[in-house]
């Protein structure tokens, strides 16, 4: 027999345990299915973001952080700790326990909010009258119907060709997020997010790290300025990060890891390392849908098609996050699940991907909103930029970190912000103001006129609204 719901969710990652959170919600009989296993093979819904992505790497982004504070900069506050040890076990243990609380939040919303939840594997089986029919194939065997199915099935980390993640020796973010001693050389393809990230928490701990990186300029999503200025501070901390290389022939061995590469002036190389870790971008996921059994269309990157609104080929089925196209984040997931479940309630569901922020959490942070100084020329706009260091800010000198600046950019003739740009302390944080001014269409000078608390690093923020305008007044 099977059983029937108004929507059915395959995938619990941000994209799908919110949007079935939010079609509850709108009353709506709702149903996840996810198939992610914990240790012990119970339940673990949260997807990438929750198990081995988001959450967990900024947990050992903390623990290493800490580390690192205790080591170098403590004794600048009058601390003296003698020898700081670190428990890398003690760490992964701590970065899984916080893993759980998110899983086991997860479980107490469905609950909460009356989604019923199948742990196992779906996968569509057929079009049926008014709907469709999927299977669900592991600790739960069942068989639903949903009306309307929305496919949240995410993304897989790429591996380099031929040579496959053994998450011993060649590691995907799983394997990197559970090293489990300081490897002395660490390698890492690719100075993308996860790249930066990971470096950082190894060469924290006192890793040798070398990042080989294939494009020439770096971080090329990013302000040009605000990269340059993030290079200089990974510089000076001692991360590799060798641009413009030609990974060739990877040897894995009993001790480590051989990459041949080619480096930008054509000079051929090699670096061996303990580990390596591969993070060149991810590949959506419908491994097991069986899409074909009822026509879903994929794109050549193996994304599933989807208009704006996210409606796929099929009537009645939806699709959000890292399996469609857009950046692949957790929150735009979230955005995209939300969004679908409004629609299918006949609201007006809004995804604004001209106001998704970036964040990069390493030291220093790097966020941004909006198109970037390079963006603006390339489309021929006329804009303004205004900057401020935190070398200027009251709060960041008493924090003890003064690297980079806050940058706006406004359109030269109106003042709307038409990008905001951070380098520097808590700039995860700092960016949400921004985010909101650009979806209010706020002008620099919006900003330059609202009161912000002294001392503060969102002082940072006005003053650089103000430099827009050369009016700034404290540099
Ligand atoms: P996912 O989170 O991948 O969830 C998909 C879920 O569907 C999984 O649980 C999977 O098991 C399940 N599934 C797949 N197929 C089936 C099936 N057939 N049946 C049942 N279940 C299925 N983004 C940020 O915004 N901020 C960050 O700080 C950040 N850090 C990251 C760090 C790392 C190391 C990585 C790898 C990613 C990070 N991301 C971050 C990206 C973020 O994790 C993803 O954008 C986000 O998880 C996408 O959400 P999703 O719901 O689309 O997919
Ligand atoms: P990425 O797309 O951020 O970076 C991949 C990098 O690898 C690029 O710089 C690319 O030029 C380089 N590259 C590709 N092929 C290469 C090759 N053969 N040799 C050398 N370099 C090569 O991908 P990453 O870091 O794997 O992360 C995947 C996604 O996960 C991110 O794009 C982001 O959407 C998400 N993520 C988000 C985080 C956040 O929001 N803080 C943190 C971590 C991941």
């Amino acid at each position: 027999m099977s059983k029937q719901f108004d929507v059915v969710v395959i995938g619990g990652g941000p994209g799908g345990y919110i949007a079935a959170i939010r079609a509850a919600q709108l009353g709506f009989q709702v149903a996840c299915i996810d198939e992610w296993k914990n240790e012990k093979g119970g339940p673990a819904p949260g997807g990438t973001c929750t198990n081995v992505g988001c959450i967990p790497s900024k947990a050992l982004l903390q623990s290493s952080e800490h580390f690192e504070h205790a080591t170098h900069h403590f004794a600048d506050h009058g601390i003296s700790t003698g020898t700081v040890k670190m428990d890398v076990a003690k760490m992964v243990a701590r970065k899984d326990a916080v893993v759980k609380q998110n899983n086991d939040g997860i479980l107490y919303l469905f609950k909460k909010n009356k989604v019923s939840f199948f742990h196992g594997r779906g996968s569509f089986v057929k079009a049926v009258d008014g709907g469709y029919e999927l299977k669900v194939a592991g600790a739960a065997e069942e068989t639903l119907v949903g009306k309307q199915v929305i496919v949240a099935t995410g993304s897989n980390a790429r591996a380099l060709p031929g040579v496959p993640f053994d998450e011993v020796n060649v590691l995907s973010n799983d394997g990197a997020l559970r090293i489990g001693a300081v490897p002395k050389k660490l390698g890492v393809i690719g100075s993308g997010v996860i790249g930066l990230e990971m470096g950082s928490v190894w060469r924290r701990l006192g890793a040798d790290v070398t990042v080989l990186e294939g494009l020439p300029t770096f971080l090329g999503a990013a302000d040009e300025q605000i990269a340059k200025e993030a290079k200089k501070a990974f510089d000076k901390q001692g991360l590799k990060i060798e641009l413009g290389v030609k990974v060739g022939d990877i040897k894995v061995g009993k001790k480590g890891v051989n990459v041949a590469y080619t480096n930008a002036k054509g000079e051929a190389q090699e670096l061996a390392v303990d580990k390596l870790i591969v993070s060149i971008g991810r590949v959506p996921n419908t491994i097991g849908l069986n899409a074909e059994a009822v026509g879903l269309q994929l794109d050549e990157r193996g994304a599933i098609v989807v208009d704006g609104d996210c409606k796929t080929n099929l009537p009645g089925v939806w699709a959000v996050g890292d399996v469609v196209r857009g950046p692949m984040l957790a929150h735009k997931a979230e955005e995209e699940g939300v969004a679908v479940a409004e629609r299918m309630a006949g609201q007006h569901g809004h995804v604004n991907f001209a106001t998704i922020p970036w964040v990069i959490y390493t030291s220093p942070e790097i966020a941004w909103v909006g198109r970037t100084e390079q963006q603006l020329k390339a489309d021929g706009v006329k804009y303004k930029a205004g900057t401020f260091p935190f070398l200027a800010n009251g709060r960041a000198r008493a924090l003890g970190d003064t690297t980079g600046m806050v940058k706006f950019l406004a359109d030269a003739t109106t003042d709307e912000i038409l990008g905001v740009h951070i380098v520097g302390p808590m700039a995860s944080e700092l960016i949400a103001e921004a985010v909101v001014a650009m979806e209010f269409k706020a002008s620099a000078e919006d900003i330059a006129r609202i009161c912000h608390a002294h001392p503060s690093l969102s002082e940072a923020t006005k003053e650089a609204a103000l430099a827009v305008d050369k009016r700034t007044l404290n540099f």
